[in-house]
């Protein structure tokens, strides 16, 4: 495994394993079945409701606590300064743990009206801070968190996050974020790294799978690895789950790394700090609320339309 380095020396692996959506079904045995095969990163947060299941894992497999770097996040409720005090001893207890690798503040805004968020923000960051010298929390972060939202807390906070975790994959690489963040000394992280499988289809993503023999998400992987992001896929079978991790016995070419980093845009969530989601599957197509929604965003959304 290859490892990147945070600002004050943290060490995470590059490739971890994602565990939104793992709550349905079998979580435990994914998250055992992860551990089995290598993966020592596990992105988790209070909203995901998968902290429990990574502790019973890492406690049945007899992995030193220590080999596994946890990270979680304060959800858009538990923001301010003594709530966020509470979710963190509360992330504690679920994961049967006295200290928390990475911490982060999954949004920046509660809503996309919420006019306090910047009083709000300031509030959360103190007190991670404080938990930070603590000596509880081994680095503290970030999520969705664009320049505006991380310049608020530069000017008003004491300790620059270690780490912006962000929705990035080919398609959706957000630049500007990304350059900002680097100025500052912060590492990105490429949450959705394979656009959840959005991008599956994409005819330069497969044309260049075929020429370096590999999966399309392991292409995305190893792309964004060249481009020094650490990533955390979510897989739920074995062989995904060993695909995705293997990604360090080939190089992309600086020539193709140029044809992913200049495609079209592709494969968004629909989700934007300061907007409401915008949705895109056909399947929410029939409910008026996410109708208006979408009328709403038409701009942006006939600019990700296929
Ligand atoms: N901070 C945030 O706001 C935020 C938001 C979203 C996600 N995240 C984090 O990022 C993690 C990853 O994002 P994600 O789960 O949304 O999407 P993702 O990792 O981009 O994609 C997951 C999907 O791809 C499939 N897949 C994975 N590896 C594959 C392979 N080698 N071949 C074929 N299919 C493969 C999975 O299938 P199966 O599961 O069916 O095997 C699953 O359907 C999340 O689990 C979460 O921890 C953070």
């Amino acid at each position: 495994m290859k490892y990147f380095e945070l600002s004050n020396g943290v060490k995470i692996p590059a490739i971890g394993f994602g565990t939104y959506k793992a709550a349905e079904g079998d979580t435990a045995d994914v998250i055992r079945t992860a551990l089995k095969v290598g993966y020592r990163y596990f992105d988790s947060a209070s909203f995901y409701q998968t902290e429990g299941y990574i502790a019973k894992a890492i406690k049945d497999s007899g992995i030193d606590r220590k080999e596994v770097v946890i990270a979680t996040k304060a959800w858009k409720t538990e923001m301010g300064y003594e709530n966020v005090k509470k979710a963190f001893q509360q992330s504690l207890e679920r994961l049967d743990t006295d200290y928390i690798d990475l911490y982060l503040i999954h949004w920046p805004r509660r809503s996309p009206d919420d006019r306090e968020w910047k009083e709000i923000d300031v509030e959360t960051w103190r007190a991670m801070e404080e938990l930070y010298r603590a000596g509880k929390i081994r680095a503290i972060g970030l999520s969705n968190f664009l320049p505006h939202h991380i310049e608020n807390l530069l000017e008003n906070c004491e300790i620059t996050p270690m780490l912006n975790q962000l929705e990035i994959h080919p398609g959706n690489m957000q630049e500007a974020a990304v350059r900002y963040c680097h100025e500052k000394g912060i590492f990105v992280q490429a949450y959705r790294p394979i656009g959840r499988g959005q991008l599956f289809d994409d005819v330069l993503l497969k044309e260049l799978a075929e020429k370096y023999q590999v999966s399309v998400p392991k292409l995305c992987l190893r792309y964004e690895y060249q481009r020094g992001f650490a990533t955390i896929p979510k897989a739920s079978k074995k062989e995904k789950m060993l695909d995705n991790l293997n990604i360090f016995d080939f190089e992309i070419s600086g020539t193709d790394m140029y044809q992913i980093d200049t495609m079209p845009p592709l494969g968004w969530s629909g989700e934007h700090p300061d907007r409401e989601r915008v949705y895109f599957d056909k399947e929410y197509n029939n409910d008026e609320k996410v109708h208006k929604i979408q009328l709403k965003s038409e701009l942006t959304r006939l600019c990700f339309m296929d």
